[in-house]
């Protein structure tokens, strides 16, 4: 794939799946947004499209670029696999953890930073009743579903798509109480330990979506 400007987001990431380090350094939306074209992903950003797409075209020359899995190349099932087992069961153990933590923190330092604290406890008990519930509906309904090869199921891939762009807008909003991610110089072992747990969520979350949206899904419809 040569990259240019009008190339989609989403199309990048899934034909060159390191891009998503880039993408992610200027927090390039990939996954919700992996519908719009380069130019205008870095133009919201503020970004040089062409230094962007220079340094995507960097980590396509990496090394380790040619042995990284490229999952619109396989078969849909080994996919849905994939999905489950490298992003929903880790979840299952993850969300409890940092809802444990958040809980901690607020608890512990909640009379510091009543507003920080408060809307990130309650902003993540949301994500999470909303993950929670999205990954019962996928590994119930959804996914075998599609293993079984029924019906194009489309209005219910929208459903879908729409619990990804409000478990994307809650990330974006963690990010921002969170003041993407920097540590305060205050924080307990517990509180830096969240910071991080967040961030990696946050990583792992849009790799899950992006792979549902711009690999698994218009495979299904198409298919
Ligand atoms: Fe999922
Ligand atoms: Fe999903």
């Amino acid at each position: 794939m040569n990259i240019t400007s009008n190339s989609r987001v989403g199309e990048i990431a899934t034909q060159h799946p390191l891009s998503t380090r880039v993408f992610s350094r200027h927090g390039i939306d990939f996954c919700c947004g992996g519908g719009m074209a380069l130019a205008d992903a870095c133009e919201k950003r503020g970004l040089d499209t062409d230094v962007v797409i220079s340094e995507i075209e960097q980590t396509m020359a990496a090394p380790e670029a040619s042995a990284v899995e490229r999952w619109d190349s396989k078969p849909v099932a080994e996919l849905v696999n994939h999905i489950v087992k490298q992003y929903h069961e880790p979840l299952h153990e993850e969300l409890p953890r940092l809802e444990a933590m958040v809980r901690k923190v607020y608890r512990v330092h909640g009379d510091k930073e009543p507003v920080m604290l408060g809307s990130l406890l309650e902003t993540y008990l949301h994500l999470k009743a909303e993950v929670d519930e999205h990954l019962r509906e996928e590994e119930e309904v959804l996914f075998p579903a599609i293993v079984a090869g029924k019906d194009k199921p489309a209005p219910l891939l929208n459903a879908f798509v729409d619990d990804h762009t409000s478990v994307g807008a809650d990330l974006k909003r963690i990010r921002e109480i969170t003041g993407d991610f920097v540590v305060p110089a205050a924080a307990c072992n517990t509180w830096t330990a969240l910071w991080h747990g967040l961030a990696a969520l946050e990583t792992d979350l849009h790799e899950h979506i992006h792979l549902e949206n711009n690999v698994l899904f218009p495979r299904v419809t198409a298919g």
